[in-house]
C-alpha cells in the first residue's frame, strides 16, 4: 500500500514560521532559534550520526528498553494504531511495530514530524518493509497540529529519543496538556527520556570529540543563509554545551569568534553579535522518575510501567489518559 502524507504544514506555513522565530529569536536577549530548524536534510542526516557516535548513549540506552519491552507494550496496550511524535527515520520505533504485528492488532503507522523529507522517505521504506500496514505520515508540529492526528481504534503514541526534553517546563506543561487532550480513554503514551547522571557524561553526548554535534549546531545556519538569505558565517561559531544546574538541562549554544553584524535580508534585520555573544539553540532537559510521574499527573495522564535500561541512563515509560 502507498503511504498517505497529510500536510498540515506547507512550505508557505513553514517559511511564514521560521521567519517569525528568527525575527523574534534574533532580537531577544540572549539571542535564541528554537531547534525545529535543525532538521533540514542535511540536519537529519548529522542527526542519524549523532545516534551512532560512542559519546550519545541515548539511541542506545532507548533501544535497550525497547528490546526489552516492546511485547509488553504491544501485549498491554493491545493497539492498532501506533502514532509517532518527531518520528524522524523511526528507527527504532521498528521494534516496536514487529511487536505490535506479532500480537495480531497493528493496522495503522501514523509517523508525525516538521520534516518533511525525512518523514516522506520514512513512510515509503516502512510501506515497503509493513506491505499490511496502512502508513499515514503527518507533516506537522507537534506542538500545533496534535489534533490531525486521525482517531479512531485504539492508539499508542510513542514519543521517544528524549525529544520531550527539548521544551523549555512551560512548553513541556503545554504539550502534555494539548496531547492527553487528544488521547482518547484506552490510549496510551510511551515516552522517552533521558536521565540525570554525571555530568560530564551528559556534556559530552552534546559535545562529542569528532565534531559531529558541533556540525548540527551549525548548520541550523546555514539553514537561516539559505531559506532567509542570511550571512551568517557558520565557521565563526563555535559550538558550546553546557549543563545548566538549575533547570537541570543541557544548554547548547553557538557563540560568535568575534564581534560581528549579520544581515537577514528576509526580514530586512540587520543584527549585531559582540565578541563572544552567544545565541542558544537547544536544551536538552535531564529528568528523574520523580518529576516525569508529576508532569504527566498535572496533564492527568497516570503512569502506568516505567523502566530503564541496565546502566539507568534513560527512562522510558507508559503511561494511561486518566
Ligand atoms: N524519534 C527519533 C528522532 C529524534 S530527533 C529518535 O528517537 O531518534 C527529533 C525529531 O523531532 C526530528 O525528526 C525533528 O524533525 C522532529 N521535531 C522537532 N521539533 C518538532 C516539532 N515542533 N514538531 C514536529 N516534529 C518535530
Ligand atoms: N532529542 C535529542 C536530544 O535532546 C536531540 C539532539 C541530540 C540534539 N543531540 C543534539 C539537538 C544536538 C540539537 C543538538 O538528545
Amino acid at each position: 500500500m502507498k503511504p498517505r502524507i497529510d500536510v498540515h504544514l506547507s512550505r508557505e506555513d513553514l517559511e511564514a514560521a521560521l521567519r517569525a522565530d528568527v525575527a523574534a529569536g534574533l532580537t531577544a536577549v540572549p539571542k535564541e532559534i528554537p531547534p525545529k530548524w535543525f532538521y533540514d536534510e542535511r540536519g537529519s542526516q548529522l542527526f542519524e550520526e549523532i545516534t551512532r557516535l560512542p559519546e550519545y548513549y541515548l539511541t542506545r540506552a532507548e533501544r535497550a528498553i525497547l528490546e526489552e519491552r516492546a511485547d509488553y507494550v504491544a501485549g498491554f496496550t493491545r493497539a492498532d494504531t501506533l502514532v509517532e511524535l518527531g518520528a524522524g527515520t523511526s528507527a527504532k520505533t521498528r521494534l516496536l511495530l514487529k511487536a505490535l504485528q506479532a500480537v495480531g492488532c497493528l493496522r495503522r503507522f501514523v509517523p508525525f514530524d516538521v520534516s518533511e523529507p525525512t518523514l516522506r522517505r520514512a513512510a515509503a521504506d516502512i510501506s515497503e518493509e509493513y506491505p499490511n500496514v496502512e502508513v499515514h505520515a503527518v507533516v506537522g508540529d507537534f506542538e500545533h497540529h496534535l489534533h490531525t492526528i486521525p482517531g479512531a481504534g485504539t492508539r499508542l503514541f510513542a514519543f521517544l529519543g528524549g525529544t520531550i526534553g527539548n521544551l523549555v517546563p512551560e512548553a513541556r506543561a503545554g504539550f502534555l496538556a494539548a496531547l492527553s487532550a487528544a488521547m482518547e480513554p484506552g490510549d496510551s503514551l510511551l515516552l522517552g527520556t533521558d536521565l540525570l547522571k554525571s555530568v560530564p557524561r551528559m556534556v559530552a553526548a552534546y559535545d562529542d570529540s569528532a565534531g559531529v554535534t558541533a556540525e548540527f549546531n551549525r548548520n541550523l545556519l546555514v539553514v537561516l543563509d539559505r531559506e532567509l538569505h542570511a550571512d551568517f558565517e557558520p565557521e565563526a561559531f563555535g559550538h558550546v554545551a553546557r549543563f545548566e544546574p538549575q533547570g537541570e538541562w543541557i544548554e547548547m549554544w553557538l557563540r560568535a569568534d568575534e564581534a560581528q553584524v549579520v544581515v537577514v535580508d528576509d526580514l530586512g534585520l540587520t543584527v549585531r553579535f559582540e565578541t563572544a555573544e552567544a545565541m542558544r539553540t537547544e536544551i536538552s532537559a535531564k529528568f528523574r522518575r520523580s518529576g516525569i510521574e508529576e508532569e504527566l499527573a498535572n496533564a492527568e495522564l497516570a503512569l502506568g510501567r516505567w523502566w530503564t535500561d541496565p546502566g539507568g541512563d534513560f527512562g522510558l515509560s507508559l503511561s494511561f489518559r486518566e
